[in-house]
């Protein structure tokens, strides 16, 4: 990592830790658009709004009523797992997905924090395919699964916060195998640590000594900017 880039972590991981967030409602966002009530009535019976609500940065990959209706039977163990896997932690619209699916980069959902995924059902793929559509796939699908959820349409953005997109279909993974063949490649993993929402958790970089002058800058630039 070079020096202003390692500066420009440091900068965003004292921002990130101060800053205090704005804050949003998930359950009064989706109450403005009632083709997602269904959805909006599971996240609050989940109880996976609170998590939603308390993240910074947050993209929801919505259902409509009739293709959440064919959610409506399973149990509401898994009905927890197929809604925590639509939702990503950190904020994504269509220029990310595009740069993102060029990188073939994981992108992590709520079931990865919540500890119970495997085999990589906590990551979702972006890919644009055909006619420039953008479409998804759980990571834990084989590498030439179909991407087959469709992206239908933007419903909301509050850019680098929160937004709301719909999608075709749950996206769904592949059976957890015990011997973990579907596991992310090293690189995989460290660009999935190289996100933005997983660099404001790890502790900041060690900078070199020909660094440390303009580390020291940017802190003071920090602590000066806040300070007003
Ligand atoms: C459970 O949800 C999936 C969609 O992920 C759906 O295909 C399936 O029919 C549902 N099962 C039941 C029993 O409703
Ligand atoms: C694990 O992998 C081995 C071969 O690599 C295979 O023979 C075995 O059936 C696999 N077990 C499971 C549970 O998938």
């Amino acid at each position: 990592m070079n020096c202003i880039k390692s500066s420009l972590v440091f900068l965003a991981v004292v921002l990130a830790l101060t800053s205090t967030t704005e804050g949003f409602d998930i359950t009064k966002i989706l109450n403005q658009y009632p083709e997602f009530a269904l959805f909006n009535k599971y996240l609050t019976e989940t109880k996976l709004v609170d998590q939603i609500n308390s993240r910074s940065t947050v993209t929801v990959l919505v259902l409509d009523d009739n293709t959440m209706a064919t959610v409506a039977g399973n149990t509401s163990d898994v009905i927890k797992v197929i809604m925590s896997t639509q939702v990503l932690v950190n904020y994504y619209d269509e220029k990310k997905w595009v740069e993102v699916g060029a990188t073939h980069e994981p992108m992590e959902n709520l079931f990865q924090s919540s500890g119970a995924a495997m085999d990589n059902h906590g990551y979702i793929y972006v890919a644009v395919v055909e006619e420039g559509e953008i479409a998804f796939r759980s990571a834990s699908t084989a590498n030439n699964a179909a991407y087959d959820v469709y992206l239908v349409k933007t419903v909301v953005k509050e850019p680098d916060v929160y937004s709301i997109f719909e999608v075709s279909k749950p996206i769904e993974s592949a059976p957890p195998t015990l011997n973990g063949s579907t596991t992310l490649d090293a690189s995989m993993r460290s660009n999935a640590a190289d996100s933005p929402g997983a660099s404001a958790l790890a502790p900041a970089p060690a900078p070199s000594s020909s660094c440390r002058l303009s580390v020291t800058f940017i802190a003071a630039l920090s602590l000066f900017m806040l300070a007003f």
